[in-house]
């Protein structure tokens, strides 16, 4: 029987979550042990969406906040920016991020830090991003990452783009706002807050950003067809089989697939692109 444990899986590198509990560990976590390596709400579809409206170039020093297990890097990476550096506050993600190759003269590091206190230069930067990662914080930390990107941006040529989860329509009743946000919480085992397109506008806003471009996509993690689309065929039927030999492992997946498709009307992945607004303070 194959086994579902993460050394098995990558060997010498750690794999986060290593040694949690499969019932109790965060959703992404859970997946990544079964060995999905995408773990944003658009998928790879939504991810280039974001990079070709980012227009990566040899010319940008990008850095990535929350780059988990590398899948955006590489991507990244084959647009040959100067420079492009990966933060993480997970050891072990760190460590998987540190074995990153370029395939060209991009200098390339990874340093373990949070996303709202990097420790990188101010203004050093001309493209910072993020995925999956604002939508896990409380709002005051949302606030506190956006201003640490817009911090490290080039006020005259930077771009900084998110890719999260988002709450369909603008407007939608608090109370339903709230019943998606707990029935994600206990799928996930994160504390996932979701806003509107309209709310993740303003929160850029309030931070000194003005949204020059978003697109919206289906919250399709957990589906066959992404799950291919996002994977591969054969990795995809690998995680299938892992997730089938793991009761526990199993019980989680179908819970989270569960809740996205209950919420399906209202549930949506969000990339938008912005820029710093010139007046801001
Ligand atoms: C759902 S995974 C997404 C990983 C990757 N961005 C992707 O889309 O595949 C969330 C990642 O965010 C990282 N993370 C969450 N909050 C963070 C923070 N405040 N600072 C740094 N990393 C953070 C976690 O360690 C994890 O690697």
């Amino acid at each position: 029987m194959a086994s579902t444990d993460p050394r098995a899986l990558r060997k010498h590198v750690p794999v986060p979550g290593d040694g949690l509990d499969a019932a109790r560990m965060p959703g992404h976590w859970l997946l990544a042990r079964l060995g999905k390596r995408v773990l944003r709400p658009g998928g790879v579809e939504l991810t280039r969406w974001m990079l070709d409206a980012l227009g990566v170039d040899p010319q940008d020093r990008v850095v990535e906040l929350a780059a988990g297990l590398g899948a955006t890097a590489r991507l990244t990476l084959t647009r040959r920016p100067a420079a492009y550096t990966a933060v993480d506050r997970d050891p072990a993600a760190v460590a998987t991020l540190s074995s990153l190759a370029s395939p060209g003269p991009t200098k390339v590091r990874a340093v373990r830090s949070d996303a709202a206190d990097t420790r990188l230069p101010d203004g050093d930067a001309t493209v910072v991003y993020g995925e999956a990662m604002l939508t896990m914080q409380p709002d005051p930390a949302k606030r506190r990452v956006i201003r640490e990107a817009r911090r490290l941006l080039n006020d005259s040529t930077g771009r900084y783009a998110i890719h999260e989860l988002c709450l369909l329509p603008d407007g939608l009743d608090p109370a339903l706002v709230e019943r998606i946000t707990a029935d994600l919480q206990d799928a996930i085992h994160v504390g996932a807050r979701p806003l509107t397109p309209g709310g993740w506008s303003e929160l850029l806003a309030a931070e000194g950003f003005t949204v020059t471009a978003q697109r919206t996509a289906p919250m399709a993690l957990l589906e066959p067809r992404r799950l291919i689309d996002d994977e591969g065929l054969i990795p995809a039927l690998r995680i299938a089989g892992r997730a089938l030999r793991d009761p526990v492992a199993l019980r989680r997946v179908l819970h989270m697939r569960r809740v996205f498709r209950r919420h399906n009307a209202h549930l949506g992945a969000i990339s938008l692109l912005a820029v710093p607004t010139p007046s801001h303070a």
